[in-house]
């Protein structure tokens, strides 16, 4: 990417609380984890990998956030997620956000998926979202207070081609985030999605130096270039600050405009 991020400066703060922050070891989760800590929140990070995450918890630390807890579970295991989560409720004495942001992707035509395929992957990118907030949003009844974020996708709204389980698991989700909206509104939890668009992420980097692709990009994003990593941060400070009290139910779509062009 051509320009240095900007350094964080969240007019929003979430001191005294605490968040977890799915498949934050790199990408776009780990931009989420940064900035929640940098706006104050106690964070923890989870993805499979140990090594990663307590490399990501060290660079978070050295950005200036408060010190990150790495919790290491596979999402799709919802014992495992539920038990992590409960401790984190535990030792924290309080849970208020959860960002939900794991998210498998296997490009490929329908007719290649064998129904246990198709399964896994629903698993890891619907159910387990579910199991999480579920969980969560059981701890987050305690403080009459919460924030479950759920990072979809513009394959939430619009479909590329080749790509079908991935694209239902995100509209999925956009529907299960209205519904829990809906929901949990009255205990004091809200429910919001982010919708990414194109970024320059690490599973990206092959698209990135594509030039064919990136010069497709250029032209279909309104604003003519990949999202830096760092640009997905705001979205989810301020969905997670109490500013965001009355923001319910939302999809905040972070795409550069790409989905609202002709
Ligand atoms: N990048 C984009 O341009 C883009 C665009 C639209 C939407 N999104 C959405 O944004 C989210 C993040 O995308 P990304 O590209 O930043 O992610 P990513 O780099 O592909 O993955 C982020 C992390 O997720 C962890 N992870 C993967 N499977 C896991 C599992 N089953 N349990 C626990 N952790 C797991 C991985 O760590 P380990 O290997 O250590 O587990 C990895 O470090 C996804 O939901 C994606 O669909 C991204």
């Amino acid at each position: 990417m051509p320009d240095a991020p900007l350094p964080p400066r969240s007019p929003f703060r979430l001191d005294g609380r605490v968040a977890l922050v799915t498949g934050a070891g790199r990408g776009l989760g780990f931009e989420m984890a940064k900035a929640l800590a940098l706006a104050g929140a106690t964070v923890a990070i989870n993805g499979r990998n140990r090594e990663r995450l307590d490399a990501a918890a060290a660079a978070i630390a050295q950005a200036g956030g408060r010190p990150v807890r790495a919790m290491a579970f596979d999402v799709a295991d919802s014992e495992a997620g539920t038990a992590a989560i409960a401790a984190l409720a535990r030792d924290e004495r309080r849970l208020d956000i959860l960002v939900n942001n794991v998210g498998a992707r296997d490009r490929r035509p329908l007719q290649d998926f064998t129904a246990e395929e198709a399964a896994r992957l629903l698993a890891t990118d619907l159910v387990a979202p579910m199991m999480l907030a579920r969980a969560a949003a059981g701890h987050m009844v305690a403080h009459r207070h919460g924030r479950l974020i759920t990072v979809t996708s513009i394959a939430g709204h619009v479909a590329n081609r080749n790509d079908p389980v991935y694209t239902a698991a995100k509209a999925g989700l956009t529907g299960l985030m209205r519904a829990l909206a809906v929901d949990y509104a009255r205990e004091g939890i809200t429910s919001n999605a982010i919708a990414p668009g194109m970024f320059a992420t690490e599973t990206n980097e092959g698209l990135v130096r594509d030039a064919q692709f990136s010069a497709f990009v250029d032209i279909r994003v309104p604003v003519g270039r990949w999202g830096r990593p760092h640009e997905i941060g705001a979205a989810a400070v301020f969905l997670a600050s109490d500013e965001a009290s009355f923001v319910n139910g939302h999809v905040l779509t972070v795409d550069g405009g790409q989905t609202v062009r002709m």
